[in-house]
């Protein structure tokens, strides 16, 4: 009778019974879990992170980079810019990830970082048709198994809104480019506006930065609207930022939220088991929302 406690997350879902996954209630886990797949694809949308969600983080022991690294790290800009972008990143992503800070004080910070990598692209006159040369010559990389992942959204119908604080448009192309820019996603991120030359002038909109997403949400709601219809979210995330990703989501019944823990594993594992309900650690590959999904469907 002991068996079947836990039966789902340790025997049917092999996956979630892996020493890299930490859950802090299986049984609530499970009963999503079962409530989704009682619903079915018909009633799921799936939104996750971008950068360090959908992307790797390291691969062969070498950091991937984020959508701003993609640009970075390409031709596209001077030696000058480049040197001013790391300086921003060695300052204030220890901030970002800083597990003895608040949101609050991170707040206007991450503004301040995000404001600066952006005035610094513009200045650089990076042209549109430039960007898919500088996404086939990066080291981006989505995790292992996202063909499987974006395929089998796809072939259910299930929408997937990737929500990120990232650059849209060079997130657009590293989907293309991997062949999974199919149909059913749709993609909310700080887009580029580009002038009648075809030149980048500015960044389009509400900034996006990781801890206001849950004010992204709420700003573009005509892209939650046709997604009010399905109750049950599985949500993916690297960040305590993306925790609020669904909340344009007004009628939600069942959200799953996973976690990838990369970085400052043992700092933040307490903080990140907490509140996610599935947290993976260290783990490369989207195995763990692909048997979910599976399961699902
Ligand atoms: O897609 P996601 O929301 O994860 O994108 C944001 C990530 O991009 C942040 O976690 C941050 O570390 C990174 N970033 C960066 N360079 C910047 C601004 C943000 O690498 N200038
Ligand atoms: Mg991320």
């Amino acid at each position: 009778a002991l068996a079947i406690w836990h039966q789902l997350t340790k025997y049917e879902i092999s996956e979630l019974a892996k020493p890299t996954v930490s859950i802090r209630e299986r049984g609530r886990v499970e009963e999503i879990i079962r409530n989704m797949h009682r619903a079915g694809p018909g009633a799921l949308q799936v939104i996750s992170d971008f950068d360090m969600t959908l992307t790797r983080f390291a691969h062969n022991g070498v950091r991937c980079p984020t959508t701003h690294n993609i640009l970075h790290n390409s031709t596209l800009i001077s030696e000058d810019c480049k040197t001013k972008m790391a300086n921003l990143l060695s300052t204030y992503y220890p901030i970002e990830i800083d597990d003895s800070m608040s949101v609050e004080e991170k707040l206007p910070l991450m503004v301040e970082w995000w404001t600066c990598a952006h005035d610094l692209l513009v200045k650089q006159k990076i042209k549109k048709d430039e960007l898919a040369q500088a996404v086939r010559e990066s080291d981006a990389m989505l995790r292992e198994g996202y063909d499987v992942f974006f395929h089998t959204l796809k072939q259910h119908l299930i929408p997937l809104l990737i929500f990120s604080a990232g650059v849209g448009d060079i997130l657009e192309e590293v989907i293309r480019h991997n062949g999974v820019f199919h149909p059913n996603v749709r993609v909310i991120s700080n887009y580029m506006d580009f002038d009648e030359r075809g030149v980048c002038q500015a960044f389009k909109g509400q900034l996006i930065h990781t801890f206001n997403k849950r004010e992204g949400a709420m700003l573009n709601h005509d892209q939650f609207r046709e997604l009010q219809d399905r109750p049950n979210v599985l949500l993916l995330g690297d960040s305590l930022g993306d925790l609020t990703m669904a909340d344009g989501v007004t009628n939600a019944q069942n959200v799953l939220r996973i976690g990838y823990l990369n970085d400052k594993v043992e700092d933040r594992r307490e903080a990140y088991v907490s509140s996610f309900d599935i947290v993976l650690e260290k783990d490369e590959s989207l195995d763990v929302p692909n048997a979910i999904l599976t399961y699902i469907t």
